[in-house]
């Protein structure tokens, strides 16, 4: 048995020559003193290899139309044969790789392995960062619930604002004027086809720069990169201490990447996919979307932004921080790695990583999404008033103005505060504002008639 078994090995390795590819994969010789801040990148590709895998059983039962999107993701959910532990396992693999991958950007950050001669494992890096994120917001849309749907018009929105060629933009995005049927049949596209494609492209090229490259040695001050002498160096350092990369060192990769799996799929059977709320409904327009957390804090971004900034924010913000991003080894390509000799480097990325924990913080509080717990204010808020005030205040919790608007310490707080409403806006301007709505109002012109629009400007005006 073992004789015929070694055998075949021998005539499939004869003639397809993989152990000569594979020998110089895994025998390669790697710095010695890699610890535990080197797996993040192999765990970041374990979990595309985890997507691949559930995202394809995916698609073998989601259906990419508008009108069966959503029953079919209910039917993964509730009736197919693991199709909860599907949805789960790959939704929180996504969380997995965008957290592993921003991990084993500031490792390498803070290691400064970007320098000669791994610039272009940078750049490639970055792309496939970005590559990642546009993954996950279309993988958003694809759930097809006022959620998803939302975030994805929201984003569209943000980019049409974008200076001269915003409109086109947007529209190549969405493949119209307007979601429907077709934005979800080009997200399918983006998120099945198109994107993977690339993600696998460059994450062969990444790889092969790693072989290439050779692994960076761990830093040690005082022993500054130069470009002159570095290969040289390298080779000799591989030479006299070098270790074999399996096993001595991918036994840890092997270990994380583990911990990784167990801990999506416990997280998949104990808190579940996110839950599929309700079809996207055009006519509720109150909704506002809860984008998934990786993109939250992007959205939270531009949300507390002024709105006078924010168009030219939206085109030159992500175009300087790219820049900065794709220039970083080519700026400074030698000289000190440790991060004991870059205090900017370790001061900078505490900054970064307090700045978006900030904006996560921010984006899940109530200013981001309106507060639909918040039902009713307290009788006293109109106690001593006419009728029109009264029946103001009822309308103004019935339509979901509190939801979004402050009057003392209730309501939500996506739009102004209307405590003293009365003392700063005219009967014309709130009938103009409420009329027409404007960003992140609704219109309410259709929705109410004209005596309750009386009633609630009346309400409104007796807040001074
Ligand atoms: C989805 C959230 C949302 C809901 C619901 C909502 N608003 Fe607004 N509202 C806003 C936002 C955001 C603004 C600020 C718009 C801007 O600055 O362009 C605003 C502005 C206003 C203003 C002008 C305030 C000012 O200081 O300029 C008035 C008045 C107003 N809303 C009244 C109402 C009333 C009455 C209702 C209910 C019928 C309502 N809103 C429902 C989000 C909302």
């Amino acid at each position: 048995m073992k004789k015929t078994l070694k055998r075949i090995w021998q005539w499939i390795d004869d003639r397809s020559g993989l152990s000569e590819m594979l020998h110089p994969l895994l025998q390669h010789k790697v710095p010695r003193g890699l610890k535990w801040n080197y797996v993040f990148g192999s765990a970041t590709l374990f979990c595309f290899i985890l997507q691949i895998v559930t995202g394809s059983a995916l698609a073998l039962m989601y259906q990419p139309s508008s009108d069966k999107a959503f029953a079919s993701l209910q039917y993964i959910t509730q009736q197919a044969v693991l199709g909860r532990w599907l949805r789960g396992i790959h939704y929180f693999g996504a969380s997995a790789m965008m957290l592993l991958a921003g991990i084993h950007m500031l490792r390498v950050y803070l290691t400064a392995a970007y320098k000669y001669p791994r610039e272009m494992s940078w750049v490639s890096g970055i792309i496939l960062l970005l590559l990642t994120t546009v993954m996950g917001f279309t993988g958003q849309l694809l759930r097809w619930d006022d959620n998803g749907v939302w975030s994805a018009v929201v984003a569209a929105e943000q980019m049409g604002r974008v200076p001269l060629i915003g409109p086109s933009l947007a529209r190549l995005l969405m493949g119209g004027d307007t979601l429907g049927g077709h934005t979800l049949s080009r997200f399918y596209t983006y998120h099945v086809f198109m994107v993977p494609g690339l993600l696998i492209l460059f994450l062969g090229f990444h790889l092969w720069l790693v072989v290439r490259n050779g692994i960076s040695e761990p830093p040690k001050a005082g022993r500054p990169v130069d470009p002159k002498t570095y290969r040289t160096w390298y080779r000799n350092a591989l030479r006299s201490e070098g270790i074999a990369f399996w096993p001595y060192v991918a036994w840890r990769d092997v270990v994380f990447s583990v911990a990784v799996l167990l801990l999506v799929v416990l997280l998949a059977a104990v808190a579940g996919p996110p839950p599929l709320r309700k079809p996207p409904d055009p006519s509720i327009v109150y909704t506002q979307p809860q984008p998934d957390w990786y993109l939250l804090w992007i959205y939270a971004l531009f949300a507390l932004m002024p709105p006078e900034v924010e168009s030219y924010a939206m085109f030159f913000g992500p175009l300087i921080a790219l820049f900065l991003l794709f220039a970083l080894p080519f700026l400074s390509n030698k000289g000190e790695r440790s991060p004991l000799k870059r205090p900017w480097a370790v001061a900078g990325s505490i900054a970064v990583i307090v700045l978006i924990g900030a904006l996560l913080l921010a984006g899940s509080r109530a200013g981001w999404s309106p507060a639909f717990k918040q039902r009713t204010l307290p009788p006293a808020v109109a106690a001593s008033a006419g009728p029109d005030v009264k029946a103001g205040k009822v309308l103004f919790e019935q339509k979901g103005c509190l939801y979004c608007h402050r009057i003392g310490d209730k309501g939500g707080i996506v739009g102004p505060d209307l405590t003293h409403a009365g003392s700063r806006l005219s009967t014309t301007e709130m009938h103009i504002r409420i009329l027409n709505g404007s960003t992140g109002m609704p219109a309410y012109g259709r929705l109410l008639r004209h005596r309750e629009m009386q009633q609630l400007i009346a309400f409104l005006q007796s807040r001074q």
